[in-house]
């Protein structure tokens, strides 16, 4: 863990963070995730996101990249020198913060049928002005780095294996120097030799001054990567109030409200440095 944080080095700083979800197919039942929640990133950092399952990591992760909107607060990311908060910004200008300043690693590749693995690979390169000749051969190195076979680099991805897939979606997120990175367990169905390059991938990442939230499965990982954790889950959630009939609804789907709600007031200021 750096031993001070440089306020000016702050790549992505969200405050006042809640969501929750409301399942209007199924009563309105609300599905309360996180509430009022802080977190900062600064360059060369990675905080990972962790908590058991269903504690809201990836929607947090979601949140972050704009694929979710958020009930309340505010995610301010250091984009072309400036401090822009991604919940108020026009539609346009998520594409172009998503284009050159944030990158996302979800856990499955989105598959493009007919597209190669080569191009799908390039493309975040080629939509930020390198050559295409220049993209192709970072996508080469990438792809043999990750071990998918030569043979492969042709055909479109719907057909490999799921680790496979997972491989062409790192590759596709490290292709570009992208300032803040987020990574849903990119690690999670890959083999140990795997692992270790991913691992190389974001230490490198770091070194170049790139901020990181990731999700991390893996302990090993974690403990090679990580600088800091951030608990997911620890946070107190308002009670949310519920209509008569989501009320109803709520006791015929029990299991998606038995959130574990806690007061702790030291996990959450651990939280909020
Ligand atoms: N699109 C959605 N609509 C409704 N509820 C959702 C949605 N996405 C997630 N949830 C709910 O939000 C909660 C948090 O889910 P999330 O996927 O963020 O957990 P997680 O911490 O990433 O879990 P895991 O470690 O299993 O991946 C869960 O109770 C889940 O059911
Ligand atoms: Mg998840």
């Amino acid at each position: 863990m750096p031993a001070r944080m440089n306020t000016s080095d702050i790549r992505l700083h969200a405050r006042g963070l809640s969501k929750t979800f409301v399942l209007h197919t199924q009563g309105g039942v609300h599905i309360p995730v996180f509430d009022g929640i802080e977190l900062k990133v600064a360059s060369g950092e990675c905080v990972c996101l962790h908590g058991p399952s269903g504690a809201g990591k990836s929607t947090l992760l979601r949140s972050l990249y704009a694929n979710y909107k958020p009930d309340a607060g505010e995610i301010r990311v250091r984009h072309d020198g400036t401090m822009i908060d991604l919940l108020m910004v026009e539609p346009w200008e998520v594409v172009e913060i998503r284009r050159r300043t944030i990158g996302y690693v979800s856990q499955f590749l989105r598959v493009i049928p007919r597209v190669p693995t080569l191009d799908i690979v390039a493309e975040p390169a080629i939509v930020n002005g390198v050559a295409s000749g220049e993209a192709h051969a970072a996508a080469r190195t990438l792809l043999s780095r990750l071990r998918i076979p030569e043979r492969l680099w042709s055909l479109a991805p719907a057909t490999f294996s799921g680790g496979e897939q997972q491989r062409v979606n790192i590759a596709r997120g490290f292709i570009v120097d992208y300032p803040v990175l987020l990574l849903d367990e990119p690690t999670a169905s890959l083999d140990a030799a795997n692992r270790q390059t991913v691992i190389e991938l974001i230490n490198e990442a770091k070194a170049r001054g790139t901020a990181i939230f990731g999700i991390f499965h893996d302990e090993e990982v974690r403990e090679a990567v990580a600088d800091r954790l951030f608990e997911v889950g620890k946070q107190p959630l308002r009670k949310t109030r519920l209509s008569a009939t989501a009320a109803e609804a709520a006791a015929r789907c029990q299991p998606l409200l038995l959130r574990p709600v806690t007061t702790s007031i030291t996990r959450r200021q651990r939280n909020t440095r």
